[in-house]
């Protein structure tokens, strides 16, 4: 048997993730050691191999096939617009897709007027504004803390995700439009679901058993 190998999606739903896949019985002690400076995690018994990459990152280690599975948010999915299967959906991380701004800007968005829309999402933003709203924007690219741009007056909206809403209310800022759910969802490699379809299927009906 040849080893399954996980990319996970660095930080909280790397931790949710793995909680999961004990419940239908894929353990990785190894990687529970906090301190460990390792990058890969091996569990010989079950020949499956995990490791943590960056969010943005997992699609690719999928798409190119050095992952079979992979973990990561929706969110991640629709802007890295990777070739994969998305299989299933983890129900964990749930969140959405917003567009955000100050009270005073839902009048540009229902006139569509020429504004500035800033996010860590250029391609979720574009795909919006440009095909489904019919509106021309100019797209700023940020990196993070993307609720500062209406704030210091670098955009008039973001396009963000919103979990508790706490960091938009905290700076007045509201959901002006909501544009997707988002939650965590597996991939799985186009080669490898045609070649490890038995035991990725059966993971898949175990997995989904549990949430249920
Ligand atoms: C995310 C997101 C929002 C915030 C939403 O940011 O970009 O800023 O969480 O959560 P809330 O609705 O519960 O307040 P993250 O913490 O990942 O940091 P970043 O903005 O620096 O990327």
């Amino acid at each position: 048997m040849r080893y399954l190998t996980f990319a996970l999606a660095k930080g909280r739903l790397a931790k949710k993730s793995l909680q999961l896949f004990e419940k239908v019985g894929i353990t990785c002690e190894e990687m529970k050691d906090e301190k460990t400076r390792k990058l890969i995690f091996v569990n010989e018994e079950l020949k499956v191999k995990f490791f943590l990459a960056k969010a943005s990152d997992v699609p690719t280690y999928v798409e190119y096939g050095a992952a079979d599975i992979g973990i990561v948010g929706k969110d991640t999915i629709l802007e890295e617009g990777r070739k994969l299967f998305e299989v299933m959906d983890l129900g964990i991380g749930k969140c959405r897709m917003c567009v955000c701004g100050p009270q005073s800007a839902q009048e540009l968005l229902q006139h569509h007027e020429m504004i500035r829309v800033a996010s860590k999402y250029p391609k979720i933003s574009k795909d919006y504004f440009y095909n489904i709203k019919h509106q021309t924007v100019e797209i700023i690219k940020l990196n993070g803390s993307v609720e500062l741009a209406p704030l210091v007056g670098l955009s008039e909206v973001i396009v963000d995700i919103v979990e508790t809403g706490s960091t938009l209310r905290e700076n007045g800022l509201d959901v002006l439009e909501e544009i997707c759910p988002l939650s965590a969802r597996m991939v799985v490699n186009q080669v490898s679901m045609k070649m490890e379809n038995e035991r990725i299927m059966k993971m898949i009906r175990d997995l989904k058993e549990v949430l249920e």
